[in-house]
């Protein structure tokens, strides 16, 4: 059964993910696609079309949903998947875009040189890693680093929203145009630059987002960085 589109982001937002049949139909199948090992992949992992409510009990939870996940491409080609780790009662939350290739070897989110950076600007502000809670979007690498696509970011947004919902961090800080687009539910065209200076709330939930510049970014653009530290601060504001 199809879901249109709307009923689909309907349910997104309600947190609710929706397990795809990853069989081909028959009239896609030509002889001998289906082997051995395809029969055995199909007994041992269920595969439905139902909708699946994605509640959890704790971060723990989510993330061992999170490994176990096969919603879309990007599972299959993963070393690890990255969760998200941190503080589970963090007053401050950071979300970034997508794991790159340290993240996925480690199964941590920026572990990186972006997370050398991010690590920094924790220390600025007084934080250490432990304080605070790190997660991405996307919790599995998108091949060369690219965008992830838009179904990815539909499959895996349920994950992230739990997170939030299970947090519920003093201030969010959104690193990038990916993460801000998202949190914000803004067209995919905004640029960050019209994001970010704000303190947005995240949806209904009455939490303060802040949109900040994405490490990476930084990195290419150092001269941002004082662009950045304000957005840093006027996230501080939002904790007196
Ligand atoms: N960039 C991100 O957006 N997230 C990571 O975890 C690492 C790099």
């Amino acid at each position: 059964m199809k879901l249109d589109r709307r009923r689909s982001q309907i349910l997104g937002q309600m947190g609710i993910a929706i397990w795809k049949s990853r069989l081909p139909s028959d009239n896609d199948l030509t002889q001998g696609d289906l082997n051995i090992e395809d029969e055995i992949e199909q007994i041992e992992e269920p595969i439905s079309n139902e909708v699946v409510p994605r509640q959890f009990a704790n971060l723990e939870e989510i993330a061992s949903a999170v490994r176990s996940c096969r919603l879309c491409q990007l599972s299959h080609e993963r070393k690890n998947a990255v969760p998200g780790t941190g503080n589970p009662t963090a007053e401050w939350m950071f979300v970034g875009e997508a794991p790159g290739q340290d993240e996925d070897l480690q199964g941590k989110p920026f572990v990186g040189r972006s997370g050398q950076l991010l690590n920094s600007m924790f220390a600025a502000l007084g934080l250490t890693r432990d304080q605070v809670f790190i997660a991405n979007v996307i919790k599995c690498r998108p091949p060369r680093n690219r965008d992830p696509s838009d179904d990815e970011v539909f499959q895996c947004t349920p994950y992230l929203k739990a997170q939030i919902a299970m947090i519920q961090p003093r201030v969010i800080v959104a690193l990038g145009r990916i993460s801000a687009r998202l949190l914000l539910d803004a067209h995919e065209k905004t640029p960050i630059s019209e994001l970010r200076g704000d303190v947005h709330t995240y949806e209904k939930t009455g939490i303060p987002l802040v949109v900040t510049y994405h490490p990476a970014y930084l990195l290419r653009s150092p001269d941002q960085k004082r662009v950045a530290w304000q957005d840093l601060l006027l996230a501080r504001s939002q904790m007196k």
